[in-house]
């Protein structure tokens, strides 16, 4: 449970969530503005603290951790995708990739690196500035820098928010190209029922609630469940 505030502005943003995200897979969420999904995705990262129950990465308790035990969890095995691609204008794309793990002092993994810069497809463009670089082709660094760690999971918030369709395009192409060919679980929040498409599964959030899931979704039946869970909203 999440709530923020206390007494007449206490607002219930999640309400008795209990969800299992699959490892290896790609895992949607959707719902109607305000329904909690920012809030689910930032507590699941350890970005927020819960106001009762528990979150566990694999073993870990992350509702148990410290604060310097919690930021280095998030560092080590958390991968972060923001819809505003926060790139560092100075650096390349390769010197932006790379840059969590420099920070962190850790060398990263060669052949995964190399891998992960390869999936992007970037090509001929890590030597590019972001200011060089389309949108679509920014963010694809942003993925790959939270790729390039190795991290257990990644979470995406609308990730292809401020793309184009066709730059949204190679940013869900690239990441489930993670899922299927490096084994990565990601879990991403979109109101796109194409991008959608691309997860294995869709989780709905109504009102802080997880109301409905989806497997193996195509974009024409989630745009149908969404046209479903307004026309219920609209009689409710
Ligand atoms: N820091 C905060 N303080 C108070 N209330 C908050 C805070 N953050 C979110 N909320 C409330 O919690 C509820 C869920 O918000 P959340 O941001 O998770 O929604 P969302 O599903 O991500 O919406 P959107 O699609 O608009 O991004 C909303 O009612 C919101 O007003
Ligand atoms: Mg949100």
């Amino acid at each position: 449970m999440k709530a923020y505030g206390a007494g007449e502005t206490r607002v219930v943003a999640l309400d008795h969530v209990d969800v299992d995200i699959d490892r290896g897979q790609f895992t949607a969420i959707m719902g109607p503005s305000g329904s909690g999904k920012s809030t689910l995705m930032h507590c699941l990262a350890g970005l927020d603290t819960v106001t009762s129950g528990q979150i566990f990465l694999d073993d870990t308790e992350i509702t148990g951790l410290k604060d310097k035990k919690l930021t280095r969890l998030r560092r080590d095995r958390i991968g972060f995708v923001f819809q505003a691609f926060n790139l560092l204008p100075t650096l390349n794309a390769l010197e932006n990739i790379t840059l969590p793990m420099d920070i962190a002092g850790r060398k990263p993994d060669r052949a995964w690196l190399e891998r992960v810069v390869e999936t992007v497809g970037l090509g001929g463009r890590l030597r590019h500035r972001p200011s060089q670089l389309s949108g679509g082709q920014q963010q694809r660094v942003a993925v790959a820098r939270a790729l390039a760690a190795r991290p257990e999971i990644v979470f995406g918030d609308e990730p292809t928010g401020n793309l184009d369709s066709r730059a949204g395009a190679e940013v869900l192409g690239f990441l489930r190209r993670s899922v299927d060919e490096l084994g990565q679980t990601i879990v991403m929040v979109t109101h796109d029922p194409v991008a959608a498409s691309y997860a294995d599964r869709v989780l709905y959030l109504a009102d802080g609630r997880i109301v409905d899931e989806m497997r193996q979704p195509t974009a024409d039946q989630v745009l149908d469940r969404m046209k479903d869970f307004d026309a219920r909203g609209r009689t409710s």
